[in-house]
């Protein structure tokens, strides 16, 4: 069986999965359960300093439901912990003391000054916390005030606390990042100068969820007025995915070890997080929509995958797919694909014809014979996928690759050529052009 042990900036933990900072993580009551539930680690709610913040008494949550009530976008404008420090603390020295096996990382917001920066963190080490996590993330409320994304957003504020906290302390520092950013790179380039030992990301998405339009105020809305907040859940794995990778690609930050956040759900998001370079993930939403037990799927399938793959340990296979992300001008232009409909599996409602039809290539047909009978004509398509992505049967369409030596009907040329943008005559900087090869050869 796999031994999904991991170390990541030398903290260790019986499996990669850790609980984000966040409620799953705010006090020792939720830690625990979670710790019996199997979780390999957690980033307690992010500290701060007495007094501690206020949060809303009112809805703090709002979401974006898919049409079975899924919740797939989930958006709070919480704040970092609203308990004092010193309760906190005490609570993380006992569930340390009881825990030694798992990861208690803590997470850390204070304002923009070496001192309350030096002095946070002299606390934590006191309670024999695993590291400590700097939260240059939230969106909303504590950016306000300087702190969280205020931070982390300017690439020279990351390096300078990163580098106060690192002169602090010898445990490790995360520095988790924001996507609220045109490019993840110089926030992380940023923390890596500044010494941190990892990089976490991504904290929530800037997002206003809705508008209630019958009291013409944003939802969800505290005494008629609305805020941004930050969204997270399933619909931003995406962007954590283009940042992780970036990041493990990019020649100035490659090898910064990577915690992979944003919409980890199931075991097979995790794998694709740590496929592109993380070391390990966090999940918050999954928790809060469907409680701590999701640990175990996460367990469990991770291993019976790594199993049937050969992967012994997760080393074996994080980052493997990193180098297979490239910028678009290196993929081939050569390669061509046609939709195949499977006719056994089709139930004829011509989404896939419809879509085709009014906005790709009208490339489906959907008669024959007088009868409604959806075919793909393969002189018309261009391979772009969305009939497959539209059809709500799974795997009734298909992207079937054209063989060497074929003849793409639709432009006459034979497969089988490898040319980018950089080599294509179409393009007038190519240096190298090279021509098609022709059916006619
Ligand atoms: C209600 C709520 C509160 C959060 N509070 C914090 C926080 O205190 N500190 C922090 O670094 N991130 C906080 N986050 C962000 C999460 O740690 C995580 O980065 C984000 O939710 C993306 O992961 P997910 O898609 O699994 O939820 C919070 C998220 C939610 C939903
Ligand atoms: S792949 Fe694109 S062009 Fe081809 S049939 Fe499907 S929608 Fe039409
Ligand atoms: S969308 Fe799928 S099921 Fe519907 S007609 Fe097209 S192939 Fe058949």
């Amino acid at each position: 069986m796999a031994d999904l042990r991991t170390s990541f900036a030398g903290i260790t933990s019986p499996n990669p999965f850790w609980l984000a900072s966040a409620p799953p993580t705010d006090k020792a009551y939720n830690v625990v359960r979670a710790f019996k539930a199997g979780w390999g680690g957690v980033v307690w709610k992010t500290l701060g300093e007495d007094p501690p913040i206020v949060n809303v008494s009112g809805p703090r949550y709002g979401a974006i439901h898919g049409s079975d009530r899924r919740v797939i976008g989930f958006n709070n404008i919480e704040l970092i912990t609203d308990r004092p420090l010193e309760v906190n603390l005490q609570e993380i020295t006992q569930v340390k003391r009881d825990w030694p096996d798992r990861a208690v990382v803590v997470s850390l917001m204070v304002p923009c000054q070496e001192p309350n920066w030096t002095a946070i963190i002299k606390r934590v080490e006191q309670t024999g916390a695993d590291g400590v996590e700097l939260n240059f993330g939230c969106p909303h409320g504590m950016s306000e005030r300087g702190m969280g994304a205020a931070v982390g957003q300017v690439p020279e504020y990351i390096e300078m606390v990163t580098r106060w906290c690192k002169a602090a302390t010898r445990m490790p520092v995360i520095v988790k990042l924001t996507p609220n950013v045109a490019s993840i790179l110089p926030p992380a380039e940023a923390a890596k100068r500044g010494g941190a030992d990892a990089v976490s990301l991504i904290n929530t998405v800037n997002a206003l969820m809705g508008v209630d339009i019958d009291q013409m105020a944003p939802w969800p809305h505290i005494d008629g007025y609305g805020t941004h907040g930050g969204m997270c859940g399933s619909v931003v794995k995406p962007i954590a995915l283009n940042m992780v990778s970036a990041i493990a690609r990019h020649p100035a930050t490659q090898g910064l070890p990577i915690s992979g956040i944003g919409g980890i759900e199931k075991w097979r998001d995790a794998a694709e997080f740590m496929a592109l370079g993380a070391v390990n993930v966090q999940v918050c939403t999954a928790a809060m929509v469907y409680g701590f037990k999701i640990v175990e799927e996460m367990i469990a399938g991770l291993s019976e995958w790594m199993d049937q793959k050969g992967y012994a340990r997760p080393e074996d296979f994080v980052g493997r797919a990193a180098p297979r992300k490239t910028e678009w001008q290196h993929l081939n232009l050569d390669y061509v694909v046609k939709a195949h409909i499977d006719q056994d599996l089709c139930i004829k409602c011509g989404r896939c014809h419809i879509g085709c039809e009014d906005t790709s290539h009208q490339a489906i047909s959907s008669l024959k014979d007088g009868q409604r009978h959806f075919e793909v004509i393969e002189e018309e398509c261009v391979g772009c996928n969305l009939c497959a992505v539209v059809c709500p049967i799974e795997n009734c369409i298909t992207m079937v690759p054209l063989r060497e030596g074929e003849v793409d009907r639709r432009t006459g040329l034979k497969v089988g050529g490898h040319r980018t943008w950089l080599e294509h005559p179409n393009n007038p900087m190519a240096t190298n052009p090279r021509p098609a090869k022709h059916a006619a050869e």
